[in-house]
């Protein structure tokens, strides 16, 4: 991995360390060493622009595979219902104190398996806050087994009465923000903010409105797709106005935030009484999630575990320390501003070669091509054709699709591997001349295909061979030989 961004193993001791611990998986089950090698050759073949993976360092991914993992620790730290968890405590501490530095924030916590079980600790800290605990001091009582039946009863009806506005599906928004598939859905009754028809941007006077009328008890922002940076001040303004908690989902770009590239308005921190992300994305850690927020909440998001998590990963805890501790150093924040520079130079390409862009470009990692509008084909079956050329990527909606939550019309594109592994903006417009190559040598295999396709070979090789140069000159875990 390129040094200028990356991570401080030196490729020898890496080497080592994985060959040996794959020969001790091997002796107990060769097919899974196999997969596992597998999985890294096949990540060495494809141009992966999926935007919310990464390539995590190897002391992060070393972090998870060891004894931790076989410790019992529900509770907090100093505050288990395990004995003998003095290591985990040391550990979470650790994580829980280099998120709070790296971010600003009050209060972290460092539990969450994913950025789902995140997102469900906070709305149940929120609940917990704003209903649970006024009825509780209403009836006198310190705790929910206080209640006479009758005051649990209507304590149950309110906790599953309350009202989320969040970002819609289609405008970049996230399942877990309220939508009838997820838990978030069936919890709260959910109306959701879009997109300016005309300019694909969030417009702060319409959710203004739309949080008056709506009066939510959580005003939820936060995207997977949006290829734009909110401005979490106006929306706090908004959220104070009509008396909603403000919580963030900065899942996509906590690495952003992390290595100072959005700052002020842009970074959610200070705003926000609530911010969840995930570990794995844009800031390079390993798979899990974790909540940062005010002092107010703090006692509330500590009782995620057993509240809706089940017992702590201490191994992931560790290797979340570890990720963290990577983003406090300046090689990060030049990686963050990288991640950025590349999202530009490939939005811009792609413009330059005519692709349609949801929004015009991008001020973050995220560019959207509407592939409906540019090419005449499915996000499906440009998400197929792309990876036939080499590129590894996602089918996405864009605001108001007319292909459906399935097929959809859009790719999503991201920077944060590419540039983990030292791929620059020269090579970032490389890659806009190959992506719009191989559209354009794709067609729906029938009038009405929303699938099927039809990729000229020869682009196709042509494509593959372009991005097998670009790799071998940015070698994923070079030394690393299996
Ligand atoms: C905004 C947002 N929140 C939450 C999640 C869920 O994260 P996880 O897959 O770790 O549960 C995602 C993942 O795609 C996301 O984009």
């Amino acid at each position: 991995m390129n040094s200028q961004v990356n991570v401080s193993v030196s490729p020898g001791a890496a080497a080592v360390a994985y060959s040996a611990a794959l020969d001790v998986i091997a002796a107990a089950e060769p097919d899974v060493a196999a997969a596992i090698a597998g999985e890294l050759a096949s990540q060495r073949r494809q141009l992966k622009l999926i935007a919310s993976e990464n390539y995590a360092s190897p002391a992060v991914l070393l972090a998870m595979g060891n004894w931790l993992s076989d410790k019992y620790a529900e509770g907090t730290i100093g505050h288990r219902l395990y004995a003998g968890c003095e290591m985990v405590d040391r550990v979470e501490s650790i994580a829980a104190g280099h998120a709070r530095a790296l971010f600003g924030a009050e209060h972290a916590y460092v539990q969450p398996h994913s950025g789902i079980d995140a997102n469900l600790v906070a709305f149940w800290a929120i609940l917990a806050r704003r209903v649970e605990a006024p009825a509780l001091g209403a009836a006198g009582a310190q705790h929910v087994n206080d209640l006479a039946d009758d005051a649990w009863e209507r304590l149950r009806r309110d906790l599953h009465s309350q009202r989320m506005l969040g970002m819609a599906l289609d405008a970049g928004g996230h399942l877990t923000h309220g939508f009838r598939p997820n838990i978030s859905g069936k919890l709260f009754e959910q109306a959701s903010y879009g997109t300016d028809p005309e300019t694909g941007l969030l417009d702060y006077d319409a959710i203004a409105a739309q949080a008056r009328e709506f009066r939510p008890l959580v005003l939820l922002a936060g995207y997977s797709a949006y290829p734009r940076t909110p401005d979490y001040r106006v929306l706090r303004e908004i959220a104070d106005e009509v008396g909603a908690t403000l919580m963030v989902d900065m899942a996509h770009f906590a690495g952003l935030v992390a290595g100072g590239v959005l700052t002020g308005d842009l970074n959610p921190v200070p705003h926000a009484d609530i911010v969840t992300s995930t570990t794995h994305k844009s800031l390079r850690g390993p798979r899990g999630g974790f909540v940062l927020c005010t002092s107010e909440y703090a006692p509330f998001v500590d009782k995620g575990c057993p509240m809706v998590l089940g017992g702590p990963l201490p191994h992931v805890m560790a290797a979340k320390a570890v990720a963290f501790a990577e983003a406090r150093q300046p090689s990060f924040a030049a990686y963050a501003s990288a991640v950025l520079a590349n999202a530009r130079a490939l939005a811009d390409g792609l413009l330059r070669r005519g692709a349609r862009l949801v929004t015009g470009g991008t001020s973050n990692h995220i560019v959207l091509i509407d592939v409906a509008a540019s090419f005449g084909l499915t996000g499906r079956q440009a998400e197929a054709a792309l990876l036939e050329a080499g590129v590894v990527t996602n089918r996405n909606s864009v605001p108001r699709d007319q292909n459906g939550a399935w097929y959809t019309s859009g790719i999503r594109l991201g920077t944060p591997a590419l540039t983990t592994l030292g791929l620059g903006p020269g090579e970032m417009d490389e890659i806009a001349g190959i992506i719009t190559a191989a559209l354009r040598a794709t067609a729906p295999a029938t009038v009405t295909a929303k699938a099927k396709y039809t990729l000229d070979d020869p682009v196709a090789a042509q494509c593959r061979a372009r991005c097998a140069d670009l790799l071998s000159r940015h070698p994923l875990y070079p030394g690393i030989q299996l």
